[in-house]
């Protein structure tokens, strides 16, 4: 019966009305009414459309002129990038990454005839270090029945191993050059002196620093090389002053070989699992964070000391401006 009803009204929209007049008037008054009211609706949005569309389109082809203008444009940078002077410094301070440089330097301080750039390459090869030094860690147990293996099949298997070590490793030889280089160019530069002792200070911890991170990474591979060194090292603890058994006043003050720094260096009183185990631990954990916190200071300090060091300022012959009449 459905199907015959459907199929005698057709279903088609024409049939609609034709069903309404049947048994609802109002339906058909409320359809029509609408009907009508789009339609308008459209023609007045269209006619709307028509009229603005040259204002539209104009400004659409002034933002594609200077898209600086924009709202979003200014409200990401918010001074002007005409090249003066002024411009030059608010687009460093209000850079996030660049706002920590100084606006302004003097020319001659950054020369690399100057500092030899070395502090910067120091950082670098500090950067390179932590990122290699991570990746070596996913291939790397500090235990001495894995640990050279790891180093094997870190040189031999694994793909980029090699090429992974021995940036590691060619990296921490260049950053203790690095260091002394920087510390030299400080030296001969006089830059050690007033304002500057403090950071000289801070430097001196993070050479020191530097050399430590070396040393522990020398026990990683566990092998002979890195036994011995370490064996040589530690050793020297026995005669630290107070705290070796074998220093001054060690004796008096109970040191013994079980008690004494050597001891709580190699966590025993031979070079052997637990000495590997602590020296990966200072060596990945312990001084890379210490240092950072020290290479901050370092940093900040030489911007707080008034820049790095160097020759008054001087201006080029076509800097300068001549006076007016
Ligand atoms: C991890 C080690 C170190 C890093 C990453 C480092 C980094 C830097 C950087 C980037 C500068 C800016 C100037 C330049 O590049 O020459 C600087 C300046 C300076 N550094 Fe270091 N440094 C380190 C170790 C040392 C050491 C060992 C000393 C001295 C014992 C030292 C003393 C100074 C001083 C006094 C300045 C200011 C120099 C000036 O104003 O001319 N730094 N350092």
């Amino acid at each position: 019966m459905a199907e015959e009803s459907n199929g005698k009204n057709g279903g088609g929209q024409k049939d609609a009305p034709a069903a309404g007049q049947n048994g609802s008037g109002n339906g058909v008054g409320l359809l029509s009414r609408v009907r009508t009211k789009v339609a308008v609706g459209v023609k007045e949005d269209l006619q709307t459309l028509k009229a603005d569309m040259p204002a539209k389109v104009k400004e659409q082809v002034e933002i594609v002129k200077d898209p600086t203008k924009t709202q979003i444009y200014t409200s990401i940078f918010r001074h002007k990038h005409d090249d003066t002077p002024r411009n030059r410094a608010l687009g460093v301070l209000s850079n996030v990454f660049l706002h920590l440089h100084p606006a302004k330097i003097n020319r001659d301080a950054v020369r690399y005839s100057y500092t030899w750039g070395m502090g910067g390459i120091t950082f670098y090869l500090f950067i390179v270090l932590t990122f290699t030094g991570v990746l070596l860690m996913y291939y790397y147990h500090p235990t001495k029945v894995q640990a050279f293996r790891d180093v094997l099949y870190l040189e031999h298997d694994v793909p980029f191993g090699k090429i992974l070590r021995n940036m590691h490793r060619w990296a921490a030889h260049l950053m203790v050059i690095a260091v002394w280089l920087h510390m030299y160019r400080v030296f001969l530069t006089g830059s050690y002196k007033k304002p500057r002792e403090f950071n000289w200070n801070v430097g001196v911890i993070l050479l020191v620093l530097t050399l430590l991170l070396s040393f522990t990474g020398y026990l990683l591979p566990d092998d002979q090389l890195g036994f011995w060194a370490v064996t040589v090292g530690t050793n020297m603890a026995r005669a630290t002053p107070l705290l070796g058994h074998e220093g001054p006043f060690g004796h008096q003050l109970g040191m013994t070989p079980y008690n004494d720094i050597r001891f709580g260096l190699l966590g025993g009183s031979i070079v052997d699992a637990n000495a590997l185990l602590r020296s990966y631990i200072w060596h990945c954990i312990g001084i890379p964070i210490v240092a950072s916190i020290f290479m901050i200071v370092h940093f900040w300090r030489v911007r707080k000391d008034g820049g790095i060091s160097g020759p008054a300022p001087v201006m080029l012959s076509s800097e300068v401006k001549e006076p007016k009449k």
